[in-house]
């Protein structure tokens, strides 16, 4: 049985490995820390804490005191730590949140874990597993073979810099202190609960609602389509089997251009409002309402500043050494996401009209560590 704490697991893939791990392993404790910004949902975590199967902490990874007091009280033996600044638009406008958080809060939880699990002696048996990016690799012509664990850090956004900023303390604990942290660099992940600012949600919902889908410059942008279920079966392997020191890259061997993925949700969502009326009752500003197509929100707009131009991940490490392989094809995988935003509209209509912040405020208070 362990102790784990998972940190941002109010966020989007921390919510998919909130429940993944509790049907996993029962049997361990799970705290769960994360500060509440405006990406994270405890929606789907509410029965979870209401029967006391995990304990939910409001709190801010920078908060070193409080993250020690945590350490302490809880003697975590597993750390899985995906609290961060996720959001690469938000980076260009407001840098300095992800330097905050991304650098020096994963410092303090470093801090924390080393000191504890030295004072404890019981660091040969703890695991301490950052979640990073793909995007601390940089960008990749399109004749470039996949980013493997050995490529150079080569980040362009401020968001990438501080994922990749973190990567290197991490490392610096491993090599220095001897702390057992490994690192895992991932695609870009979709599925269930999502926020709507990314593109994946962004379009599905637009869609519904009859907004432009705006697609930044002329869309050929490539990512690495990775489905979240897989994303957190990989993550609860690589922290049982990985080895400390290590680096392992997951990807969703999917890769698809920014136009594509765009048009089959088109079609996915036309498909939907064919195959049932009732979707025109419940989103008769959609196109597929009046059986117009989708396709025909699709509007390209100015480019996103030092936009990347292609994501790829070689997972050979993984699948060899692990045997962990991604199952889900990426039209299966959207097909499954399209729906599950059209049957969870509530979920994502209090994102997008503010509702969910005010029933938050109003029903919810927090325990918050001392
Ligand atoms: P997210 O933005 O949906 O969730 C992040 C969570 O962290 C939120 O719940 C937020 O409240 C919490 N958080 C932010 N600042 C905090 C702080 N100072 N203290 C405590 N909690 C804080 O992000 P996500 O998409 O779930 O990503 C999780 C991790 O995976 C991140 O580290 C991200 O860099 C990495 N990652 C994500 C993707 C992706 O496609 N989503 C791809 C590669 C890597
Ligand atoms: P995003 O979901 O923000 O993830 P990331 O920037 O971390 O890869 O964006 C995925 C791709 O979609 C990226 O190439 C930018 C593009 N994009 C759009 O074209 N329009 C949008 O409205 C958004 C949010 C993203």
């Amino acid at each position: 049985m362990h102790k784990v704490l998972i940190t941002g697991g109010a966020g989007f893939i921390g919510q998919n490995l909130v429940h993944a791990w509790r049907t996993a392993r029962p049997e361990d404790g799970l705290v769960v820390l994360d500060a509440m910004t405006y990406a994270a949902n405890i929606r789907s975590l509410e029965p979870l804490i209401a029967s006391g199967s995990i304990l939910f902490i409001k709190g801010d990874i920078r908060d070193a005191g409080m993250v020690r007091s945590l350490f302490d009280e809880h003697k975590f033996d597993r750390v899985l730590h995906l609290a961060a600044e996720s959001h690469v638009d938000r980076s260009i406008v407001d840098p300095e949140a992800f330097l905050q958080t991304n650098v020096l809060g994963t410092f303090t939880l470093l801090k924390a874990a080393l000191d504890c699990w030295r004072a404890s002696d019981t660091m040969s048996q703890s695991r301490f597993l950052h979640v990073s990016t793909d995007e601390v690799y940089g960008s990749l012509k399109l004749t470039d073979p996949p980013f493997s664990e050995s490529n150079p850090y080569r980040p362009n956004s401020p968001y990438a810099a501080s994922k990749a900023a973190s990567d290197h303390l991490v490392r610096s604990y491993v090599v220095t202190y001897g702390l057992p942290a490994l690192i895992t660099n991932c695609s870009n992940n979709y599925g269930p609960y999502q926020h709507p600012e990314k593109l994946i949600p962004l379009m599905i919902i637009h869609a519904l609602e009859g907004k432009p889908l705006p697609i930044y410059g002329d869309g050929s942008n490539i990512r690495d389509w990775l489905h979240v279920s897989e994303h957190c079966r990989a993550l609860m392997t690589i922290i049982e089997r990985g080895s400390p020191g290590e680096t392992y890259n997951v990807g969703g061997r999917s890769e698809r251009n920014n136009r594509d993925v765009v048009g089959t949700i088109c079609d996915l969502i036309d498909r939907a409002f064919a195959e049932d009326p009732a979707l025109a009752a419940r989103f008769p500003s959609c196109p597929a309402a009046t059986k117009q197509s989708s396709h025909s929100l699709i509007r390209y707009v100015t480019d996103r500043p030092g936009h990347d131009h292609r994501y790829a991940i070689d997972s050979d490490k993984l699948a060899m050494k692990l045997g962990e392989r991604c199952h889900i094809t990426f039209e299966a995988g959207l097909d499954q996401t399209v729906h599950w935003y059209l049957d969870h509209q509530s979920w994502w209509d209090e994102i997008v009209t503010g509702g969910y912040k005010a029933w938050l405020d109003k029903n919810y208070s927090f325990r918050t560590a001392v």
